[in-house]
């Protein structure tokens, strides 16, 4: 059967990623959490001073992306995690403090050049599902099924805010929301691949769609794809 490329767009916390692994599953296919790589050159970046609340060197960052290596590994049960420079930081970029400075980060080009490089590297057998902001746009123009996922802000910051909670990390439900909306209007309004929707992306909002209807409807998207129907 054909592998084809399946590219999952959207605005934050819209759950791209678990519908993202969810059909990699089930076609047997790479998922890549594109999220995943900005946030670790963001912590790279933390870690090194480069950026903290009141300053952004995107210069010192730049000079040193050659000593950036990110790879995925799967552990014993079979999730991918991501590693920087060998250690594993699947963890650590998932705090707060790594998604307020992640936007910046990634309006830098060179930044930008570098991992979709990796992810265009990733994918380029095809059999590949890729969430991201700019990945049916930039990193696969020519993928085979384009979902955009969006949901309004409120619902989008209440899911983001069970799940820190439950993660036993402490936000305040206002902290998460005003970080929603700031993360849409820096990703939607940067100079360098902006989150835009592709104009062959099929759009899904999810505000009142529950997770299996939703995942039943893109697996259809996509089996039509596969065998050539659409
Ligand atoms: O998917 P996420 O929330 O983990 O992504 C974190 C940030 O990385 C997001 O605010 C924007 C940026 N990003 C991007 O610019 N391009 C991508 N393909 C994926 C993420």
């Amino acid at each position: 059967m054909r592998k084809i490329t399946i590219a999952i767009d959207g605005h934050s916390s819209t759950g791209k990623s678990t519908v993202a692994k969810q059909l990699a599953d089930y076609l047997g296919y790479v998922y890549v959490d594109s999220g995943a790589m900005y946030r670790a050159v963001t912590l790279y970046a933390m870690r090194n001073g480069f950026i903290d609340a009141n300053h952004f060197d995107s210069r010192m960052l730049i000079d040193d992306l050659k000593n950036i290596s990110l790879e995925f590994r799967k552990n014993n049960l079979g999730k991918d995690e991501i590693f920087l420079n060998g250690e594993n930081i699947e963890k650590q970029i998932r705090t707060m403090e790594v998604s307020e400075f992640v936007s910046p980060i990634a309006t830098v080009l060179e930044v930008r050049k570098k991992l979709v490089q990796q992810q265009q590297s990733m994918g380029k057998e095809g059999g590949v599902v890729m969430d991201g902001r700019d990945i049916g746009t930039v990193v696969f123009p020519k993928a085979e099924l384009k979902i955009f996922m969006t949901a309004t802000a409120p619902v989008r910051a209440q899911r983001r805010f069970r799940e820190l909670i439950s993660k036993g990390i402490e936000v305040s439900y206002e902290e998460v929301l005003e970080n929603v909306t700031e993360r849409d209007q820096m990703d939607t309004s940067r100079a360098q691949s902006p989150l835009k929707i592709a104009d062959d992306a099929i759009i899904v909002d999810n505000s009142e769609m529950n997770p299996e209807d939703q995942f039943h409807m893109i697996l259809q998207l996509a089996k039509d794809r596969i065998a050539g129907r659409i």
